[in-house]
């Protein structure tokens, strides 16, 4: 990115303080390019031939990443299984029966062993998937500086602590953000990864039936949406784990119409809809959802700031050889 935009740039000094804005990661874009240079089209075949079996599977690799990066920092924790010293993060309430996608990252690690052993990080491969996954779901593409090194241990505590919940306040979810280092405009334009993907009842039922406790559904939600989830959703335990889209208009293809279905009521979690109650962040609701290149260029730029959430560089971490086990 920051190449193509200083080769076009008419102002060095731009240029420079872009450069810098970057440097303090100590990561590289060219950070494998010798010791794998087949990387990016090993990680590229395996998110697409994932994709092309399971739509859904783009959604659920972008949303490790956040799971990843929002626990310890980028370091491939939450790929980590349960083990003699640690209990993992699989089983934390964000993401049991819900995280989905290892196979994936498993597979694409194999064959990155196969080409290069040692040598690629897990947190790196799933960095690059997830934007892979964003780009070959229709969405924007950012390159991306890699280096990030895979961490040693999980914690189960971190993921039910610092991973927001739907039924949270949005005070308290900006108060996560901001926690890890990102702003209220990157938690606005992150949530436009809800454009992809589905949501289990469970996380959004409490707003079809009885929201008010006097038997009234959420009155900030649509009223033909609602009839549609209360057929997805009936009121009954069993229903609990039934999908319904988190962007109910174009659900497979990563757009700007998470934001448009925001402004008219039709969020689908309390958690999306509580950014319209915010003057602050419902005038960046509305941005995006007029100007799609606005949204594109923030998300990945907000995408970047994610992924340098507690990376461990250098000699830190290691080359894990195999996703859910330390080495
Ligand atoms: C702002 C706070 C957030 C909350 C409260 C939240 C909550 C949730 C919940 C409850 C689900 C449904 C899980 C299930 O039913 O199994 C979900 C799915 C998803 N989330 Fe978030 N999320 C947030 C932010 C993000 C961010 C920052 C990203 C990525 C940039 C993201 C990406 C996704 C994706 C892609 C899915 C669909 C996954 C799939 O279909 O497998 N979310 N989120
Ligand atoms: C394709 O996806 C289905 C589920 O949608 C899964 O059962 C099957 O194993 C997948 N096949 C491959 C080759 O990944
Ligand atoms: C795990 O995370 C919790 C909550 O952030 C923290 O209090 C605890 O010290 C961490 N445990 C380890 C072993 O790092
Ligand atoms: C939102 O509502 C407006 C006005 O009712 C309508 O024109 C528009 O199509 C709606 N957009 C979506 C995404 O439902
Ligand atoms: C939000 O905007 C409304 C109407 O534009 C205004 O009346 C209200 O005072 C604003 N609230 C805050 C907290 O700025």
């Amino acid at each position: 990115m920051n190449q193509s935009v200083c080769s076009f740039s008419a102002v060095p000094l731009f240029c420079l303080l872009f450069l810098v804005s970057f440097s303090s990661s100590q990561l590289d874009y060219k950070f494998y390019d010798k010791t794998c240079p087949n990387l990016a089209s090993i990680v590229r075949y395996g998110v697409w031939s994932a994709i092309t079996n399971e739509t859904r599977l783009a959604a659920s690799i972008l949303r490790l990443h956040f799971h990843d990066c929002f626990v310890n920092g980028c370091e491939g924790s939450i790929l980590l299984d349960d083990s003699s010293e640690f209990t993992g993060e699989k089983n934390a309430l964000p993401n049991r029966n819900s995280a989905r996608g290892f196979e994936v990252i498993d597979s694409i690690k194999e064959k990155v062993e196969k080409a290069c052993p040692s040598t690629v990080s897990c947190t790196d491969i799933l960095t690059i998937a997830s934007r892979d996954a964003v780009f070959l779901a229709g969405g924007p593409f950012w390159p991306v500086p890699l280096g990030r090194r895979d961490g040693l241990t999980a914690n189960e505590t971190a993921a039910n602590t610092d991973l927001p919940s739907p039924f949270e306040p949005l005070e308290d979810i900006t108060a996560k953000f901001i926690s890890k280092g990102l702003d209220v405009k990157d938690m606005v334009v992150l949530s436009g990864g809800h454009t992809i993907g589905f949501a289990q009842c469970s996380t959004f039922k409490q707003r079809l039936f009885n929201f008010d406790g006097a038997g009234n559904p959420d009155p900030l939600l649509d009223g033909s949406l609602l009839g549609s989830l209360r057929g997805i959703c009936p009121n009954q335990d069993d229903s609990d784990t039934n999908l319904a889209p988190l962007d109910s208009t174009t659900s497979a293809k990563f757009d700007n119409s998470y934001f448009k279905s925001l402004v008219n009521n039709s969020g689908l979690l309390q958690s999306d809809q509580v950014l319209m109650g915010d003057n602050k962040t419902a005038a960046l609701v509305l941005t995006y959802s007029k100007v799609p290149f606005l949204f594109s260029k923030d998300f990945g730029t907000s995408m970047l700031k994610m992924s340098n959430i507690g990376i461990l560089t250098g000699q830190k971490g290691e080359i894990r050889k195999n996703c859910r086990l330390v080495n």
